[in-house]
C-alpha cells in the first residue's frame, strides 16, 4: 500500500520523506489555509521534496474554469495530480485531463456508485473519505470494501486512495481490504511506527548490553 501524507506543511513532508516511506502528498484548500502560504508556491516546493504524486485541488465548480485552473496546476511539475470534486463537472474535467496524460485525483467520494463513475471517467485516484463517513454514523471502511469489489470486478486501474484517515485502525483496515493508497495526517503516520513493547524491548536490550561492557566498532 502506498503512503501519502495529507498536509501542506513542507517541514513535516520533508521529515517524513526522509524515512524513504513516503510515496506522495495530498493537499486541499483547508490544508493550504492552515499552512498560511501561497498555494502555487507551496505546491511547487512539495513537488520538489517528493517525487511521487502531489494532489493540488481546483476550486472552480464549472468545467471550463476547472480546466483553466488545472492548466495552471499541472504546469507546476510533472508529479502534480489535479484534484477535482466528485461532481458532473469534476468528472468531465477528469476525463479531459486523464485523456491528456495528466494524473487526476477525484475527491469527496462518499458512495461506491460515485467511485464507479470516477473510474469510468479514467481517474488516476479515487478518494473516499472514511473519517467523515464514520463521523455521520456510516462505517467508512464498508465503502472501501465495496469499491475494491467493484474495481476488481471490472479491472479498473483507478487506485483507491483512502482519505480522511483519522487513526491507525483506519490504516490497518484499509490495508486488509487491499486499498492501493492511504493518505493520513503526519501525526497518524508517526503513530504507525510506535509500539510500547518495542520501546520496552529496546530499553531491556540496552540495559543488558551496557552490562557486557562491549562496544560495536
Ligand atoms: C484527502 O485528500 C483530504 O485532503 C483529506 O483526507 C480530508 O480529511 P479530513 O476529513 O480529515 O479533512
Amino acid at each position: 500500500m502506498k503512503f501519502f501524507v495529507d498536509t501542506a506543511d513542507t517541514k513535516e513532508i520533508a521529515d517524513l520523506a526522509a524515512t524513504g516511506l513516503l510515496d506522495g502528498v495530498t493537499t486541499n484548500p483547508s490544508l493550504i489555509h492552515k499552512a498560511g502560504r501561497d498555494f502555487l508556491e507551496v505546491v511547487k516546493e512539495i513537488c520538489e521534496i517528493v517525487p511521487g504524486p502531489v494532489s493540488a485541488e481546483v476550486v472552480a465548480l464549472d468545467h471550463e474554469t476547472m480546466m483553466k485552473e488545472a492548466e495552471i496546476l499541472r504546469k507546476i511539475a510533472d508529479n502534480v495530480a489535479v484534484k477535482v470534486p466528485l461532481t458532473i463537472d469534476g468528472l468531465k474535467t477528469c476525463k479531459a485531463l486523464t485523456g491528456d496524460g495528466t494524473m487526476v485525483n477525484v475527491t469527496l467520494c462518499f458512495s461506491a456508485n460515485q467511485a464507479l463513475l470516477a473510474a469510468k471517467a479514467g481517474a488516476t485516484f479515487i478518494s473516499p473519505f472514511v473519517g467523515r463517513h464514520d463521523d455521520v454514523g456510516y462505517p467508512g471502511m464498508e465503502l472501501i470494501a465495496d469499491i475494491r469489489l467493484i474495481y476488481d470486478n471490472y479491472d479498473f486501474e483507478t487506485e483507491i486512495l483512502v482519505a480522511s484517515v483519522r487513526n491507525p485502525i483506519h490504516v490497518l483496515e484499509a490495508a486488509k481490504i487491499g486499498a492501493d493508497v492511504m493518505t493520513a495526517p503526519p501525526a497518524v503516520i508517526r503513530q504507525l511506527f510506535n509500539h510500547p513493547l518495542t520501546d520496552k524491548g529496546i530499553e531491556g536490550f540496552l540495559a543488558d548490553w551496557a552490562k557486557t561492557g562491549q562496544k560495536i566498532g
